[in-house]
């Protein structure tokens, strides 16, 4: 018996694919390396010790589901495989809806025909409506501003209407809030292409002198030192929280939405000193204006996440920040900038 691991050589799916390994699952990936490496399948062994199946392609293609269905044994699948970036999301439309709803409509059909009724899929903290005021918890109004949100709802939508016409379908939904680290061997982490959107990778680009300073989107927020308040959350603590999902979708019923956060919030400046301090490291910032859709303060209440699935976040600020710039030293400086 098999995981599928859709997008398992990006950010998120390479540390879930070590936690598996390391706990004695047997491993499929799938991912048509659009933005991600195939090295970092080498990585994962490194680490883990044992290697995942890996199969380069596309969700898109039905053929090559059917494959890999009849060839491993697949009895569950986590899906990470999707398009994440929010600006290009309004530009690209077409391209996220297609990407990311086609590709799990293909997957949740495969899945019938194979007899696989276990799916945990990616979701994310955006599908809260703006007007919200954290903590966040899993009942809170649902709502998107941009296409990349929409496709996360819309997902959440058909998986709770197929697990309705499928009693024996079952689907975990996990809100992520802000992962940002790296695994602490340094080898797998993130590595964006391009000048990079989100904060932390911002930063690390900052510290190993590829951009000259950070801008700090807007410091006249209603927030304690007037910068924007996230719920950052350690790649492997999150990884972990896919394996208690798991764990739990077997004995599970239905679709169930949980938020995989630490519950703490943490302004940007806050990142800046932290990610100075512990690395000792200079990371110039410039005051500009407030970024188009952002809020204030967004971070999670993970109760039901450590009530139901048993899980909690072990890690804390320090680890994050230090074990991005370890991944930074030890994988991005060799590579080209
Ligand atoms: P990532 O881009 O690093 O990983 C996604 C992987 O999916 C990539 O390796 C990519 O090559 C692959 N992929 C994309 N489309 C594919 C397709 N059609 N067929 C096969 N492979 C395909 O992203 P990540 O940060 O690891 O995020 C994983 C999931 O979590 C995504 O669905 C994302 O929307 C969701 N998410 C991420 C964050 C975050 O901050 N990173 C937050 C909330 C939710
Ligand atoms: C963003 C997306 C969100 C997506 C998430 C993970 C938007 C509006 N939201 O969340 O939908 O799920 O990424 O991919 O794009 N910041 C700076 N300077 C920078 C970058 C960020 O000051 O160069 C600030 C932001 O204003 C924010 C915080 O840092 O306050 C975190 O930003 P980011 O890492 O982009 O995450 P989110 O905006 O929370």
């Amino acid at each position: 018996m098999a995981v599928l691991v859709t997008g398992g050589t990006g950010f998120i799916g390479s540390h879930t694919c070590v936690e598996l390994l390391e706990k004695g699952y047997d491993v499929v990936i799938i991912d048509n390396l659009y933005n991600s490496r195939q090295q970092v399948v080498d990585a994962i062994e490194k680490i883990a010790g044992r290697r995942p199946v890996f199969v380069k392609g596309d969700l898109l293609d039905e053929a090559l589901l059917d494959e890999v269905f009849t060839k491993y044994d697949i009895d569950s699948v986590i899906h990470f495989a999707g398009l994440k970036a929010v600006g290009e999301s309004v530009r690209l439309p077409e391209n996220y809806y297609r990407n990311n709803i086609v590709t799990t409509l293909n997957l949740i059909d495969a899945m019938h025909r194979h007899n696989c009724t276990k799916i945990v899929f990616s979701s994310s903290a955006t599908v809260y409506d703006a007007g919200e005021v954290s903590p966040l918890k899993e009942t809170c109004r649902l709502g998107c501003t941009n296409p990349y949100g929409r496709t996360k709802l819309f997902i959440e939508e058909i998986l709770r209407d197929v697990c309705v016409a499928h009693p024996e379908f079952t689907a975990i939904l996990l809100r992520y809030f802000n992962p940002i680290g790296a695994h602490p061997a340094g080898l797998i982490g993130e590595n964006p292409n391009g000048i990079p959107n989100n904060l932390l990778p911002y930063v690390t680009n900052v510290a190993l002198g590829r951009l000259p300073q950070l801008n700090v989107f807007g410091n006249d927020y209603d927030t304690p030192d007037g910068t924007g308040v996230r719920d950052y959350i350690h790649v492997v603590d999150l990884a972990r929280g896919h394996l208690n999902a798991l764990d739990y979708a077997q004995t599970a019923t239905g679709a169930q939405a949980f938020n995989l956060g630490t519950g703490n919030g943490t302004s940007v400046l806050e990142i800046v000193r932290a990610y100075e301090e512990e690395n000792g490291v200079k990371i110039p910032v410039n005051i500009a204006p407030r970024r188009p859709g952002d809020n204030a303060t967004t971070f999670a209440d993970a109760t039901r996440a450590n009530e139901i699935l048993g899980w909690h976040a072990e890690y804390d600020i320090r680890d994050m920040v230090r074990d991005s710039w370890n991944f930074a030293k030890i994988t991005l400086a060799n590579e080209e900038a």
